[in-house]
Formats: C-alpha cells, sequence, structure tokens
C-alpha cells in the first residue's frame, strides 16, 4: 500500500508493545480538571480584553461561536476517543482512518498546539510575576526578565516555570492530575469572585451598540474588527480540551470517563466564558479595559475593588502553569505515539522505572523553556490556533469517514446529529483558518512544509507500518 495512505489498524491496542504501555490511573473527575486545567488560561484573562477591542460587547457572542465550533469537534472527539481509546487524539485518529501521511501532518501540528502554547503562557505568566514581584520590592533586572527580541537575554521566570512543570510531569501522571485539581480550584474561585462583584453592577448601556464594528473579520482605520476576527483570536482560549483525549489510554474505564471528561469540561468552560465576558463588558465601558494585560484586575480596580483586584492577578500567577502543565502532557503523548509508530526515533518512547515517558518529557520540557526563553511568542501564538483547527477538522471528517466504512464498528458514544454536528465542526474550523491573519497561514503552510520533508527522510522509512502492515 502506498505509503501515504497506510493505515494502523483500529485495534491499535492489541498492537502495543507492553513494554511501551502507559499505567491506567486516571478517572472522569481527573479528566474534566484535566480539560478545565488546560483550557481556561491566558484566553479568558487576557485576550477578553483583545476580543473587546476587535469586536465591542459582541466578544461575548464571539466566544459562543468558538465554543459552539468547539462543541461540535468535542463530539466527533469524544466518537473517536471511545473508538480508539490510545494515546495521541487526533493524531492516532487521523491514522486508523485516513493514513500515515496527513496523520503526520496532524501530529506535527500539534506541536504547534501543545508546544508553542506551553512557551506562550509561560511568557504570560512570567510577565504576571515580574510585575507583581516589582510590587512586593524584589526587582529582576530587564535582561533577565525578557527574551533578546524585547531587548535582554533571557526570559528566565518563564524558563523557571517551564523547568518546575517538567519535574513534575516527570513523576508520573497521577500526581501531576493531584496537583492540577488544585490548580483548577484556585482558577475558578478568582473567576467566581469576579463574577460575584460585577453581576451587581450590570449596566444595560455597556451593551449598546452590541455590535459596533459587524461581523466578518475585516480592517477597518488599520485595525483588526468583527466579531469573526474577535472569534478567530478568542479561539486560543479554547485550545486544551482535546488533551484530555490524549489521556486516553491512561484512563480506567474509557468509554464513560472519556465522554464525561471532554465533553463536561468544555460544556463548563464555555459556560465560565460567555458568563464572565457577558460580566466584564456589562460592568465597565469596554475601550477602556480593551487594551490591557489584565483586563480582569483593570475592572476590578475601576469599581474600587483593589483587593479583588490583587488577588485575580495572584490566582493567574499561580493558575496558568496549570495549563502549561496539561499542554506539555498532551505534546509528550503525541511525541511519545508517534516515536511508538516509528516516526520519530524509538528512543522518544522509552519509559522510565515508574513507568512515565520521562525521557520524552524532559526533552518537550527542552524545548518549551527554549521557546520561552528565547523566542518572541505573540507574532507565532495564533500559529497554535491555526494547528488546532488543522486537527478539529481532520477529526471530524475521520468520523463521517468511520460511519460510512464501518457503520457496524461498537460505538460507546455516538456524536448525535453526526451528519449536522460534524460538518458544522468541519466548515466551522475553515472559517476560523481563513478568518486568520495571512502572514499566520504562511507560516503555517511553512511548517508542515518542513514537517512533510521531515517525515519523507526519516518516519517513511521507519514507520512500523513498513515492517509490519497492520
Ligand atoms: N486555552 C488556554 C488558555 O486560554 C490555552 O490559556
Amino acid at each position: 500500500m502506498n505509503f501515504w495512505v497506510r493505515r494502523k489498524s483500529l485495534d491499535v491496542l492489541a498492537h502495543i508493545d507492553s513494554s511501551r504501555q502507559l499505567k491506567k490511573t486516571l478517572g472522569w473527575p481527573h479528566l474534566i480538571a484535566l480539560g478545565i486545567g488546560a483550557v481556561i488560561g491566558t484566553g479568558i484573562f487576557v485576550l477578553v480584553g483583545r476580543g473587546a477591542d476587535y469586536a465591542g460587547p459582541s466578544v461575548i457572542l464571539a466566544f459562543a461561536l468558538a465554543g459552539l465550533l468547539s462543541v461540535c469537534a468535542a463530539l466527533a472527539y469524544a466518537e473517536m476517543a471511545t473508538i480508539l481509546p490510545a494515546a495521541g487524539s487526533a493524531y492516532t485518529y487521523t491514522y486508523s482512518v485516513l493514513g500515515e501521511g496527513l496523520a503526520w501532518i496532524v501530529g506535527w501540528s500539534l506541536i504547534l498546539e501543545y508546544g508553542v502554547t506551553c512557551g506562550a503562557v509561560a511568557s504570560g505568566w512570567s510577565g504576571y510575576m515580574v510585575g507583581l514581584l516589582n510590587s512586593l520590592g524584589v526587582h529582576i533586572p530587564e535582561y533577565l526578565a525578557v527574551g533578546p527580541a524585547g531587548g535582554g537575554i533571557i526570559n528566565l521566570p518563564a524558563v523557571l516555570i517551564v523547568v518546575a512543570v517538567t519535574f513534575l510531569l516527570a513523576q508520573g501522571t497521577k500526581e501531576s492530575a493531584t496537583v492540577n485539581v488544585f490548580l483548577v480550584a484556585i482558577k475558578m474561585m478568582a473567576l467566581a469572585m469576579f463574577v460575584f462583584f460585577t453581576l451587581q453592577v450590570i449596566h444595560p448601556g455597556y451593551f449598546e451598540p452590541f455590535m459596533p464594528y459587524g461581523f466578518a473579520s475585516h480592517v477597518e482605520d488599520g485595525a483588526t474588527r468583527g466579531v469573526m476576527a474577535a472569534a478567530a483570536i478568542i479561539f486560543f482560549a479554547y485550545l486544551g480540551f482535546d488533551a484530555v483525549s490524549t489521556a486516553a489510554e491512561e484512563v480506567k474505564n474509557p468509554s464513560k470517563d472519556l465522554t464525561i471528561g471532554i465533553l463536561g469540561s468544555l460544556a463548563i468552560c464555555t459556560a465560565i466564558y460567555i458568563l464572565i465576558s457577558y460580566c466584564a463588558v456589562g460592568s465597565w465601558d469596554f475601550h477602556e479595559f480593551a487594551g490591557s494585560r489584565e483586563p480582569l484586575a483593570m475592572i476590578l480596580r475601576n469599581l474600587d475593588h483593589p483587593t479583588a483586584a490583587l488577588l485575580i492577578g495572584a490566582a493567574a500567577i499561580v493558575a496558568l502553569p496549570s495549563v502549561i502543565l496539561v499542554m506539555m502532557y498532551g505534546q509528550t503523548r503525541v511525541l511519545f505515539v508517534m516515536s511508538r509508530d516509528g516516526l520519530l526515533p524509538r528512543k522518544l518512547s522509552t519509559l522510565s522505572g515508574k513507568q512515565t515517558p520521562a525521557f520524552v518529557t524532559f526533552l518537550t520540557g527542552g524545548f518549551v523553556a527554549v521557546i520561552a526563553g528565547f523566542f518572541k511568542l505573540d507574532e507565532i501564538a495564533e500559529l497554535s490556533n491555526a494547528g488546532t483547527l488543522l486537527a478539529f477538522l481532520l477529526v471530524a471528517v475521520s468520523v463521517l469517514v468511520l460511519r460510512v466504512t464501518k457503520p457496524a464498528l461498537e460505538r460507546t458514544f455516538r456524536c448525535p446529529a453526526v451528519w449536522l454536528v460534524a460538518p458544522v465542526a468541519i466548515a466551522g474550523s475553515l472559517f476560523f483558518i481563513v478568518s486568520l491573519p495571512n502572514l499566520t497561514i504562511v507560516r503555517f503552510l511553512g511548517w508542515n512544509a518542513i514537517g512533510v520533508l521531515v517525515y519523507l527522510l526519516y518516519g517513511r522509512k521507519n514507520s512500523e507500518l513498513e515492517k509490519k502492515p497492520a
């Protein structure tokens, strides 16, 4: 069979060498916490301001649209995750349904989603941390607080947080998931506090006009505007729920736990985002917080709640590492599985004494630390969105293809109204991709061109399927 379209058997688990099988330690509460841990982060704490700048009060609609797309994709993910409860998520599904070539492209794109996002969040965290330390009288020299692109030498706090998260992950999945539950609780309390103080002062006048810049993404007076422009940016806030599906192999009861984990965490996050954006634009004039790097704290300060503002900043510092934790977890699992399949060097899928993939964890930590410490991330962060959207699209295609080619396959979770939901996920992903800036699309194509080269030079020849076709 042609190497590009050769597929892994749907029965992937039966073919895994037992020395490379991950330990089953997770239940659905861990998965919901993993999902919320990965999803709620910079998107709501910072980008809600950027979204309001692009769309005005209709940033609420932008959150709803991005949420709708994510829910449709999540339903497709849930069906695939229960058919194929193997680590690797979108990469593994695509491999079994659409073939090795597209699977490689998805795996390569997921490196953007997980790796680059980790770096971006670490760098954002560093900004909050340096600010807090400054207010406590501890001054980090500028050359150690920003990377070369910002005029410094290295963003040291960002590197240190990545190193800390890496060591935690190397301890094992269960331990990481337990710490994550604690971080999620802090994040939720901070957002609940924001709702508590703002919901009492909602002013209907702040919602008028609701859509000052119209719907479609366009450039107006040199600035990007429109509900879709906001949606394409704040889509970042939803990145991460799919990391839950990368845990499939380590879940005790995949069919039940994965469905509840994926859909539950996403439903909770969508509701929270709509509520927070409603409270933000309804309690203060959006023009004033649109450009802020800490819009939620700024609104609370303006409403004369300085202590609450300080607390929400502190909560962001404590909670953002949970996004790094889960995203890095997802990254290690995708690399692990790509290596187990022979598409990347085998060394990446060796397990340490505690049955955790320590080698790939440290390698990923090093990669992310370099990005966080030295690169100017705001320009490449949008690439994360592009990589994720491509994964959404191909997972939705995979669900439809399997419904046609293997109608009798046992599906413990069936995506409802699949012929409506999956096409909405496919069309929505495409619409979001074209709403991204052109430069991002070009960079994304460039990244994948490098990927295809690596595949042709290495993966194609070393693929497990080259040795023993499934
Ligand atoms: N969804 C994650 C965040 O908003 C990436 O930080």
